[in-house]
C-alpha cells in the first residue's frame, strides 16, 4: 500500500526520492508527491497518477533530478498514496502541508480519531485543504509546534502523537529545522538506512539498497530524528532506545527487471534458484534443520493441533501445508483465512502451534490473527519473506523464505518458497514424531532437492503455454478444477488469473462441479485441470468429459508418467515426474505462466494490476 521515502545527504535529493518512489510503486498506489527544503524554502509537488507524472511535474516546476548538479536541498520526503480517506486527487495526495506552511507530513496508516481531531483544530482556526486523515496530523503537529516555546519539532511530534489514535508511519519535514527529518512508527513499517554523510528512510529496504545495506527496522512507538550525519532514536517520552543496525542481504539487482518484460516473468524464472536457496541449506546429512526453531520429540508430543493463518496466495500455500502435515504427521490442522480467523472462536491453547505465512510480513489481517492466536496461548512460527518485517519480529520463531524481493503484485516465487518451507516443516515434524522412517524421510528430502531442475525444465517449455494463451485470452470465464492437492493448486492459479488478467475465474473441487457449478459451463468456457495425483486420474477424466461435452475447452496439466493415458482434453501440458506429494510445487508454474500470458495478450498491466496493493496494511 502507501510508500514513504526520505533522504538527507549530498546526492540529488529529488533523484533519490523519485527513484525510491518508483521502486515502491509495486506496493500499489494512485497518487504521488514530494516535499523538500531548497534554499530554506519548503516546496511541495504532488499529483494524482503515477510517479512518471510526478517526475514531469517536478521538471516543469524547474527542479533538477540530475545527480551531477549540486544538491541545494537540505532534506526531502516523498510518498505514494493508496486512497483510504478521500478519493485519489491532487489535493488528497501526500505530502500534506500544515496551514501556516511550517511543515509537511507523509503518512502510512489510518488516524482513527481524525474526525474528532479535525473538529478540535477547526475550532482553533485551522482550515483543511483535503479530505484525508493525514492532513489532521500535519495541522496538529503545527498547532503544538506553535505552542512550544523552544520551537522543537521533535517535541511537537511527540506531543501530537499523544492525541492520535490509530496506526502510522509518519515522516515530518519542518522549514525551521531544514536539516532534520522526524519519523514516528506504530503498526506500519518504516526502515532507516544509514549511509556515510547521508541517511535514508523508506517503507521498505528495496527503496534504498542501491545506496546502503545498513538498516534499522524501527519498532512501534519509536521516534527517529535524523540529520545527514546523525541518527537519534527515542521512545515517545524522548528517552533514547537501544537499536540494532542490521545488514540487508538482498542486492540492488533484485529490484531491477534484468531484461525481462515484467517483474512477474523475472520472478517466475527465479523459482528454481529461490526454491533451492530456501530448501537446500536446511537439509544436511539426511536431516532437516529449521534454524532456531526447537523441534524435538518432547516438543512435538506437546503439540496437539496446528493452526495455519494467512491471506490470499499465502493462504493457498497454507492449504497445501495442512494437507501435508495431516498426511505425514497425523496432527489435526486447521487452515483459516486470517481476516476470518479474528471473528472465529478457534480451539487453540498452549498445545497449539500456529503457523503464520506472509510474503510481506506486514499484512494487517495476518498480524491481527497472529495476535489473537498468541493471546489464546499458542506458540507461533512465521514463514516470512521480508527480513525484519513486523510478523517476522512479532512471531516466536521465524523461518525465512529465500525468495528475495518480490516486486510483482501477483505473488509467484514467494508462493513456491512458502511451499518449500512447509514441506520442510511437515517432513521434520513427521520424522521427529516417528511417523516417517529414516529411509522415507531421506527419500522425500531427495525429491525436494530435485525440484529446482524440474522447474527449469518447465520454464524451457513456456512457449507451449504462451501459444495456448495467445488463442484463448479472449475468454470470459475460466474454471480451474482439481481434486486433493490439485484443488489447492487450482485455488492459487485461479486467483493468479483473476488478479492480473481480470478474467472471471473460479476454482472448484472436481467433485463439487456437479453440485451446481456445472450449470455455468457452456460453449467456449475455458477449463484448466491440473491432474497430478495417481489415484484421482479416472475421477478427473470423468470431470473433463462432463465439461467437454457441454462445450468447454480443456487444458490439462499432467506429469510425464501419464503420457499413455487418454484424457478428453483439448490440450495437455506435461510437467516432469516427481513424487505426487511434491506435485503442487511443479504444477503451479505452468499455471502461473498461463495467467501471465493471458494478461499480457489482454494488454493488462501485469505487475501492477488495478485496485491491488502488494502489501495490504489495512483491514
Ligand atoms: C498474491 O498474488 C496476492 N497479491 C495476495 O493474495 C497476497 O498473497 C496476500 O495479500 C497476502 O500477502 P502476504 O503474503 O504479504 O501476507
Amino acid at each position: 500500500m502507501c510508500g514513504i521515502v526520505g533522504y538527507i545527504g549530498p546526492r540529488n535529493t529529488l533523484g533519490i526520492l523519485l527513484n525510491g518512489l518508483s521502486t515502491l510503486e509495486y506496493r500499489g498506489y494512485d497518487s504521488a508527491g514530494v516535499s523538500f527544503i531548497q534554499d530554506g524554502r519548503l516546496e511541495l509537488i504532488k499529483k494524482k497518477g503515477y510517479v512518471k507524472e510526478l517526475r514531469e511535474a517536478v521538471a516543469q516546476a524547474g527542479f533538477t533530478l540530475d545527480d551531477r548538479h549540486t544538491n541545494r536541498i537540505s532534506a526531502g520526503i516523498g510518498h505514494t498514496r493508496w486512497a483510504t480517506h478521500g478519493a485519489p486527487s491532487d489535493e488528497n495526495s501526500h505530502p500534506h502541508m500544515s496551514m501556516n506552511g511550517k511543515l509537511c507530513v507523509v503518512h502510512n496508516g489510518i488516524i482513527e480519531n481524525y474526525a474528532e481531531l479535525r473538529r478540535f483544530l477547526k475550532k482553533k482556526g485551522y482550515v483543511f485543504a483535503s479530505e484525508t486523515d493525514t492532513e489532521v496530523a500535519a495541522q496538529l503537529i503545527e498547532y503544538y509546534y506553535g505552542l512550544n516555546d523552544n520551537k522543537d519539532i521533535n517535541a511537537a511530534v511527540r506531543r501530537a502523537l499523544k492525541d492520535i489514535v490509530g496506526s502510522y508511519a509518519l515522516c515530518v519535514l519542518c522549514v525551521d529545522e531544514p536539516d532534520r527529518l522526524i519519523c514516528a512508527k506504530k503498526d506500519n513499517p518504516i526502515v532507516l538506512g544509514i549511509g556515510k554523510g547521508e541517511n535514508f528512510i523508506a517503507s521498505d529496504v528495496t527503496a534504498m539498497i542501491e545506496y546502503t545495506k545498513d538498516v534499522v527496522f524501527l519498532e512501534d512507538n519509536w521516534i527517529l530524528t535524523m540529520t545527514k550525519d546523525s541518527v537519534e532514536i527515542t521512545d515517545v517520552y524522548g528517552d533514547p532506545v537501544e537499536y540494532k543496525v542490521e545488514a540487508v542481504v538482498w542486492d540492488a539487482d533484485s529490484v531491477q527487471k534484468g531484461g525481462y518484460a515484467h517483474f512477474m516473468m523475472k520472478e517466475m524464472h527465479e523459482e528454481p534458484k529461490i526454491f533451492e536457496a530456501t530448501v537446500e541449506p536446511r537439509i544436511k546429512d539426511g536431516d532437516i534443520y529449521l534454524e532456531h526453531f526447537p523441534v524435538d520429540e518432547e516438543y512435538m508430543k506437546g503439540i496437539h493441533n496446528i493452526n495455519i493463518i494467512a491471506c490470499g496466495t499465502a493462504f493457498h500455500a497454507g492449504c497445501v501445508g495442512k494437507y501435508l502435515i495431516e498426511k505425514l504427521c497425523r496432527i489435526p490442522v486447521v487452515c483459516t483465512v486470517a481476516s476470518e480467523f479474528i471473528y472465529s472462536d478457534p480451539i487453540i491453547d498452549e498445545h497449539t502451534l500456529t503457523l503464520v505465512i506472509s510474503q510481506s510480513g506486514e499484512t494487517l489481517d495476518t498480524r491481527n490473527a497472529m495476535k489473537k492466536a498468541k493471546e489464546l496461548g499458542s506458540g507461533t512460527l512465521a514463514i516470512v519473506n521480508v527480513i525484519g518485517s513486523t510478523i517476522a519480529r512479532e512471531a516466536d520463531n521465524v523461518l525465512y523464505t529465500a525468495a528475495g524481493p518480490e516486486i510483482s503484485v501477483a505473488s509467484t516465487k514467494a508462493y513456491v518458497a512458502q511451499l518449500g518451507c512447509l514441506y520442510l516443516i511437515a517432513l521434520k515434524f513427521a520424522h521427529v514424531l516417528g511417523k516417517l522412517d529414516k529411509e522415507k524421510y531421506e527419500y522425500y528430502q531427495n525429491e525436494l532437492l530435485q525440484i529446482p531442475d524440474k522447474l527449469e525444465q518447465i520454464l524451457r517449455k513456456q512457449t507451449d503455454i504462451q501459444r495456448f494463451a495467445s488463442t484463448h485470452f479472449n475468454v470470459e470465464s475460466t474454471f480451474f478444477i482439481g481434486r486433493g492437492l490439485d484443488y489447492f493448486l487450482s485455488m492459487e492459479t485461479s486467483l493468479k488469473l483473476k488478479e492480473i488478467s481480470y478474467i472471471h475465474s473460479e476454482a472448484y473441487a472436481g467433485g463439487e462441479l456437479k453440485h451446481g457449478t456445472i450449470a455455468l459451463i457452456e460453449d467456449g468456457t475455458l477449463v484448466v485441470c491440473p491432474i497430478t495425483q495417481d489415484d484421482l486420474v479416472s475421477k478427473m477424466e470423468s470431470n473433463i468429459k462432463e465439461v467437454a461435452t457441454r462445450g468447454a475447452t480443456v487444458l490439462a496439466i499432467v506429469p510425464e508418467r501419464f503420457r499413455d493415458i487418454k484424457f478428453s482434453c483439448d490440450v495437455r501440458f506435461t510437467i516432469p515426474d516427481c513424487d505426487e506429494l511434491m506435485a503442487p510445487i511443479l504444477g503451479v508454474l505452468p499455471c502461473q505462466i498461463f495467467a501471465y500470458y493471458m494478461a499480457v495478450y489482454k494488454g493488462c498491466d501485469v505487475d501492477k494490476p488495478r485496485n491491488l496493493a502488494k502489501s495490504v496494511t489495512v483491514e
